[in-house]
């Protein structure tokens, strides 16, 4: 048993609160999953482990729904009346432009309102309130807390603290995880997985970046083996590897797809590699991966940057460098992370280019030179995320069930009686 003298001593408020849960957050997270959902469906979105690919599916369906149905005034007015009864609170202490706005927008689709803490000098922490006593503060007024943070493991923290609560017969509601630290980002898993699952649908020029239907691009391109889906392809992701919470989520979903394989470009540096942890979950779930410290480098007989079914970039996140990390990055040559035209002109002409921004502009991984191409994919994936939240949102409220009803009598059965 270990005694107050051989526990290593929490140093920080954040690693003290954290301690409370600590027994909980250390488990294996197929334990944790049925927590973190009730009645069959998923009632707190923490990591993205917790998804499955028939529920990506799922949720990409409902997704398509309402993205239709905001077209027309008849569809808007729907969506708005499915829970106005529903107030969200927006909890927010990193900065954020899109995951904010599209959380907000999303919740309006759905006719929520919401409200927002973005800044924690404004609230009551600073007279030494704890996180967990503000937290259970907003289920008092809120229906569902949607929160980002800089402190890993504080969203889930938050879902076992409404789950002890639920437990007691107390007030609870749902945590949605909107970015927690270096840790996680599973929402911004789920619109990167929708803007694949829409490009390799090969279906719809505006979201496929080849204009050209699959028999095309096999026949005349001579891309053989190329298949509708996620399955057997090759996914790159090139930057900060190891600070990249949206890569370590995306690499968790990419995972559960057969035959995929992942190609990690970025400088071989600690701080900027792949962690540890990441390494294990990837190796536990037998994927096929690869480390590489260049577009140039080779897989299967060829530089990668020719071989990949899709890109996803990411930023150098310079504001989490450590004092040491500032010389010792200085000494990398990063232009060798930065996308150009060249480059691009030698990827597949199907493959997306997907980034989670925001972008750098005084780094340059993604030149706006490049804006233009039709595998550029960031903008309208940026736009996805607006969908798939509001999707994510009405299954966890349980109306995505009265989306497809509407959408079968309205949509289908409706243009079918009138063909
Ligand atoms: C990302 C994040 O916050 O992790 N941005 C986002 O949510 N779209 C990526 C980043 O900041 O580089």
């Amino acid at each position: 048993m270990s005694t107050a003298s051989t526990m290593k001593r929490p140093k920080t408020q954040d690693e003290r609160d954290l301690l409370l849960y600590d027994s909980r957050l250390q488990r294996p997270i197929r334990m944790k999953t049925p927590e973190l959902e009730r009645d069959g469906r998923i009632r707190h979105a923490i990591f993205s482990g917790q998804f499955t690919v028939p529920f990506l599916e799922e949720l990409a369906g409902i997704a398509d729904m309402i993205r239709l149905m905001s077209k027309s005034r008849a569809g808007q007015d729907f969506l708005i009346n499915l829970l106005p009864h529903k107030r969200a609170m927006l909890y927010f202490t990193q900065p954020s432009t899109r995951t904010f706005l599209s959380f907000m927008a999303a919740c309006q689709v759905l006719g929520m309102s919401c409200n927002e803490v973005r800044d924690p000098s404004t609230s009551s922490e600073t007279k030494g309130e704890t996180r967990f006593d503000s937290i259970r503060m907003f289920s008092s007024y809120f229906d569902v807390v949607i929160m980002r943070s800089p402190i890993a493991r504080l969203a889930e923290s938050c879902a076992y603290l409404m789950n002890d609560l639920d437990s007691s017969g107390s007030r609870s509601v749902p945590i949605v995880n909107a970015g927690s630290g270096a840790d996680e980002h599973p929402t911004q898993a789920l619109l990167d997985i929708y803007t694949l699952q829409r490009s390799f649908q090969f279906a719809n020029p505006k979201d496929s970046p080849s204009s050209n239907k699959l028999d095309e691009l096999r026949e005349r391109k001579g891309y053989d083996g190329l298949t509708k889906g996620l399955a057997h392809k090759t996914i790159g992701f090139c930057g900060d590897i190891g600070r990249g919470r949206t890569v370590r989520s995306l690499a968790m979903l990419l995972a559960l797809y057969e035959d995929v394989r992942l190609v990690f470009v970025g400088p071989d540096h600690p701080t900027l590699a792949m962690r540890e942890d990441m390494r294990e979950r990837l190796v536990d779930r037998n994927v096929r991966f690869y480390e590489m410290d260049s577009f140039e480098d080779s897989l299967d007989g060829r530089p990668v940057i020719e071989q990949l079914d899709a890109l996803y970039m990411t930023r150098i996140q310079k504001e989490h460098n450590n004092a040491a990390d500032t010389d010792s990055l200085a000494t990398i040559d990063f232009s060798k992370y930065c996308l150009t035209p060249e480059l691009v002109s030698r990827m597949k002409e199907y493959a997306p280019i997907l980034h989670p921004f925001p972008r750098d502009q005084h780094f340059g991984e993604i030149p706006p030179e490049i804006d233009n191409d039709p595998r550029a994919m960031y903008f309208r994936q940026a736009r996805n995320g607006m969908w798939i939240r509001a999707a994510l949102l009405a299954h966890v409220f349980d109306v995505d069930r009265l989306i497809s009803r509407h959408f079968l009598t309205e949509y289908v059965e409706r243009h079918h009686y009138n063909e």
